[in-house]
C-alpha cells in the first residue's frame, strides 16, 4: 500500500496567491487537498499585484475580450480563456487545455416568465458547453495546472457531470483520470460520458459526501490530483461564466442572478466574480445572487433558518435532481457569503416543483436538466414573497444539458416519474405539461387525427 506523499501546488508561479475563507492565512502554495494548513478550511485565489478602480483599464480589458472573438487561436476561441487576464496565469501558455468551453448563450424564456409573474426572464444556458455542463469552464483552468505541475492522475468525486467534464479534458491532456460516483444515484447519460472518454471509473456504494470524504483519503496516499470544486483553480475557471454574462448584457447588471446549489462551488464563483467586476470597475453595483436547493438536499437553506449561517447543518441527502444530491457542501462558506455581499436569498423546491419546471423550460425550446430547473421553481417562489419584483430583470442559470438526464424527462412525460414514491399524489400538478408520445399504426389519417385532436385539446 502506498504511503503518505507530499505535493505542493505553487500558485505564486501564475501570479496569483491562495488565501484561508476562514481564517485568512495566505499562501504561495496549496497541498494536495487543496485546504488551509492551519485550519482546516477552504483557499480561494487572489491577486495581489491586479490594479483595481481604474476606468482606463476596465475599459481596456471589455476591448481586449471583445476583439478575442474575432481571433481563431485556440485560447481566445475559449469562453474563458479569452477573460486570462482575470485568471491564474500559466508557465507556458502552450500547457493550456481547451475544448472551446464558455461562449454559452443567452436564451429568452417566454412562457416561463408569464408563469413566474415576471416581465422577462433570461437563462444563461451553461449546459451548452462542450460535455454538457457548466463543469467544463473550471475544468479547463484547473486540469491545465496539474498538466503544468505534471500530475499523472486527477480525480474527482462527483454526482455525474463533474466526472464526465474531467475525463474529457483529462483524455484531451493525455492524463489518467479516477472518477468515484455514488451508485445507482447518477444518470446514464454522465456515467456514459466518462466511460467514453476513458477514465477509471468506481461507482461506490455511498452517496455524493461519502465519495468525496473516501477521495480526500486517497490524494493523501497517492499523488493524484484533486478537482473537485474544492480546487480553486477550478472556481477561477467557473468564474469566466458571469464576465460573459455581463459582456453578454453590454454590461448592464441584472436585478437577481439564480443559481442551483449543491456543492455550492458555482454560486460561490459567480459571486466571486461578480465582486472582482465591481473592484475593477467594470460594473457600478451588483445583482442580487439568489441560491435554490432541493428540499431533499437542503443544507445551506437550514444552516441560514436554523442557526443563521454559523455553523453547516449537514443532512442525508435525497432528491431526484441527482446532480444535486449533496447534504455536506463543501463550499457553504463561499456561498453564504456571496449571499451576504450580494443581499441574495436562498430558496428550497419540493420534487413536483422541479419537475414542473423543467417541463416549463422544455417548453420554450430550450430544456435543461432536472437540476438546473430548480432555478424557476425556486424565482416562482421569490416573486411569491415579493423578493423579486415583476418588472426585475433576472438571469437563470441552467447548468446542465436537457440530453444528460433523458430517463427523467421520459418518466414524466409518461407520467410515471414518482410511481412507488411519496410523491405520487402530486402527479395533478403535471396535467396540461405532460406530453406523452402516441403509438398509431403506420397510416396518414391516423396521423391526421392525433393533429386535430392535439389542436383541440390545447386550444391555440
Ligand atoms: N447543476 C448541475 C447540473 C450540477 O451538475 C451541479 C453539481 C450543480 C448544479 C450544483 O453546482 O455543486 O457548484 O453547487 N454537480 C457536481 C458534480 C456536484 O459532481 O457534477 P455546485
Amino acid at each position: 500500500m502506498a504511503e503518505n506523499v507530499e505535493v505542493s501546488i505553487p500558485a505564486s508561479a501564475r501570479g496569483c496567491k491562495l488565501r484561508c475563507v476562514n481564517c485568512g492565512k495566505e499562501f504561495e502554495q496549496a497541498e494536495q487537498d487543496f485546504r488551509c494548513v492551519n485550519c482546516g478550511e477552504l483557499l480561494e485565489v487572489f491577486y495581489p499585484l491586479r490594479e483595481t478602480g481604474n476606468p482606463r483599464i476596465a475599459e481596456g480589458l471589455q476591448a481586449t475580450w471583445l476583439e478575442r472573438r474575432k481571433s481563431f487561436h485556440a485560447l481566445d476561441q475559449s469562453g474563458v480563456w479569452r477573460f486570462r487576464e482575470m485568471l491564474p496565469g500559466m508557465q507556458d501558455w502552450k500547457n493550456a487545455i481547451t475544448l472551446r468551453e464558455g461562449n454559452t448563450p443567452i436564451f429568452e424564456l417566454p412562457h416561463c416568465a408569464k408563469n413566474a409573474g415576471v416581465k422577462r426572464l433570461l437563462a444563461k444556458h451553461q449546459g451548452m458547453n462542450p460535455t454538457g455542463s457548466f463543469k467544463d469552464t473550471g475544468m479547463t483552468t484547473a486540469i491545465s495546472v496539474a498538466v503544468e505541475e505534471k500530475f499523472r492522475w486527477v480525480a474527482c468525486a462527483s454526482t455525474g457531470n463533474t466526472s464526465a467534464s474531467m475525463a474529457a479534458y483529462a483524455a484531451q491532456a493525455g492524463l489518467r483520470s479516477l472518477v468515484l460516483i455514488p451508485e445507482g444515484k447518477i444518470s446514464w447519460g454522465k456515467l456514459s460520458q466518462a466511460l467514453d472518454y476513458g477514465a477509471l471509473t468506481c461507482q461506490l456504494r455511498t452517496d455524493f459526501d461519502g465519495c468525496l470524504q473516501l477521495l480526500r483519503k486517497v490524494i493523501l496516499r497517492l499523488p493524484v490530483y484533486l478537482l473537485n470544486s474544492v480546487n480553486p483553480f477550478r472556481l477561477e475557471g467557473q468564474k469566466t461564466a458571469a464576465f460573459e454574462l455581463l459582456e453578454q448584457l453590454g454590461w448592464s447588471v441584472p436585478d437577481h442572478i439564480v443559481v442551483p446549489g449543491g456543492n455550492l462551488g458555482n454560486s460561490s464563483a459567480i459571486g466571486k466574480a461578480l465582486l472582482e467586476m465591481q473592484e475593477l470597475g467594470l460594473i457600478s453595483r451588483l445583482p442580487k445572487v439568489s441560491v435554490i436547493q432541493a428540499m431533499g438536499a437542503n443544507p445551506l437553506v437550514r444552516t441560514i433558518r436554523e442557526n443563521g449561517g454559523k455553523s453547516l447543518v449537514t443532512m442525508q441527502p435525497d432528491t431526484m435532481a441527482t446532480a444535486i444530491r449533496i447534504g455536506n457542501p463543501a463550499s457553504w462558506r463561499k456561498a453564504l457569503k456571496v449571499l451576504q455581499v450580494t443581499g441574495g436569498t436562498v430558496e428550497e423546491v419540493s420534487e413536483a416543483e422541479i419537475a414542473l419546471a423543467k417541463a416549463e423550460i422544455g417548453s420554450d425550446g430550450v430544456g435543461c436538466e432536472p437540476a438546473s430547473a430548480v432555478t424557476l421553481a425556486g424565482l416562482k417562489k421569490m416573486v411569491a414573497r415579493k423578493f423579486v419584483a415583476p418588472d426585475e430583470s433576472v438571469v437563470l442559470i441552467l447548468t446542465g444539458h436537457v440530453l444528460k438526464d433523458p430517463e427523467y424527462t421520459l418518466k414524466f412525460h409518461r407520467g410515471d416519474l414518482f410511481t412507488g414514491t411519496v410523491y405520487e399524489g402530486d402527479v395533478k400538478m403535471f396535467d396540461g405539461h405532460r406530453r406523452e408520445p402516441l403509438i398509431l399504426d403506420a397510416d396518414p389519417d391516423a396521423v391526421v387525427r392525433a393533429l386535430e385532436q392535439a389542436e383541440k385539446a390545447d386550444g391555440r
